[in-house]
């Protein structure tokens, strides 16, 4: 008779580390269709350009287009990369080189390629606290030992990270998301900016600024990107999928070019290429202008989702406190309760949020929660935040 084998015990050491408790079941429940969900940070599907990608790939096929079917270079096709490099400089003042631009499958594995190229089991990566998931995620699936520094309404609190790194804390990386940050939904100061660059220089590590949200900002001009003020400590990964769409998963990483050189290297051995029909759509996108037209109403679309979450707020949750997100997906609300067990219970009510300690990789923030207004439906807004405050 054949031996059934224990599989989990032929896992590779890397896959032991401990990526929180509970984390499956929470995101098991939050997956439910039929709550009114402030869970996922997924762009609304109203976004998506349906006739313009439709009209593209018309086009493509009329044209006897090859590029767009075939395998692309693992850079990037050409093209793409410099429609790419002209918006990124139109946006941040700079515009990356030919050698420090590659194309990825979705930020997150722009995020890949450089734990890859640079963690060593035991590392030290210092995130935000909170930080995004799948970060804290893709830091710990290369044994990193990850160090949350806090953050403020000002963003990461640099001077504490001056404090730690004075006091021998020595970090290869360094993770931000500077603008419209998940889950915090705040913004990094410029003078922080500059002050973090600084350091990063002076205790020789990388930052590695995500910047998934920069683009959707509500009113005011972007600040300057961390890349754009100190090209040589910074990789910037950025993502098509809250911009244009996620279903073509398409990302960037820019970087110094020995640092660009390394993550093609990696590149090659994990999908070879980012793929081509998603780049040769994008770029025809950003060419035509019409990826402007779309984030207007992104924009638009996402300022009244959060105007509406916060009123509602105000309304119904006034003892806690929130954040007040100038852009981007989320709010974070801080409670005076155990909000992994009220997560649970919210779910039973009908309403789906994240309970902080998913976005600390120690533990903490069980006091506060992420409520993410970009996909929820407008006109069910008020009744979620009423349903989750007849629970407190
Ligand atoms: C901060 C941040 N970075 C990266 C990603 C993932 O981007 P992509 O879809 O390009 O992998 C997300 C998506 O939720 C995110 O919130």
């Amino acid at each position: 008779m054949a031996v059934v084998p224990d599989t989990a015990s032929l896992f590779a050491e890397r896959t032991r580390g401990d990526v929180g408790e509970g984390i499956a079941s929470v995101l098991a429940f939050l997956g439910r269709s039929d709550l009114i969900s402030f869970a996922g940070g997924f762009p609304d599907p109203l976004t998506f350009p349906r006739q313009r990608a439709a009209t593209l790939l018309a086009e493509f096929a009329a044209a006897d287009e090859v590029s767009a079917f075939q395998y692309a270079p693992t850079r990037g096709l050409g093209g793409t990369l410099d429609a790419l490099a002209s918006r990124i400089e139109t946006l941040q003042g700079r515009r990356p080189a030919d050698d420090e631009l590659l194309i990825a499958s979705g930020a997150i594995e722009a995020l890949e390629l450089v734990t890859k190229s640079f963690l060593d089991p035991g590392d030290v990566v210092v995130v935000e606290g909170p930080t995004y998931l799948g970060a804290i995620q893709a830091f710990r699936g290369f044994e990193a030992d990850v160090v949350a520094v806090p953050m403020d309404d000002e963003g990461l609190e640099v001077d504490e990270l001056e404090r730690r790194l004075a006091a021998g804390l020595r970090p290869k990386l360094l993770y931000a998301i500077p603008d419209h940050q998940n889950p915090a939904g705040v913004s990094l100061t410029v003078e922080r900016r500059r002050a973090l660059v600084e350091l990063a220089a002076r205790y020789g590590f990388l930052v590695v600024e995500d910047v998934a949200y920069r683009e959707l900002g509500f009113d005011a001009a972007a600040l300057p990107s961390l890349w754009s003020l100190a090209p040589e400590v910074v990789v910037q990964i950025g993502t098509t999928s809250k911009t244009f769409f996620p279903g073509v998963r398409l990302g960037w990483a820019a970087a110094p070019a020995s640092v660009s050189a390394q993550l093609v290297s990696a590149k090659q051995n994990t999908d070879q290429c980012a793929g081509a029909l998603g780049q040769r759509l994008f770029e025809e996108y950003v060419r035509r202008g019409w990826i402007e037209d779309q984030l207007a109403r992104s924009r638009e679309l996402y300022r009244r989702k959060c105007e509406r979450t916060l009123a509602a707020l105000e309304r119904h949750l006034g003892g806690a406190r929130w954040t007040t997100p100038r852009g981007g997906f989320f709010t974070w609300v801080t409670l005076a309760t155990d909000t992994t067990e009220l997560a649970r219970r919210a779910a039973e009510s009908g309403v789906a949020i994240v309970p902080g300690s998913l976005f600390y990789p120690d533990g903490r923030g069980n006091d506060a929660v992420r409520l993410s207004f970009s996909m929820v439906d407008e006109s069910l807004i008020d009744a979620g935040i009423e349903r989750l405050a007849a629970l407190l």
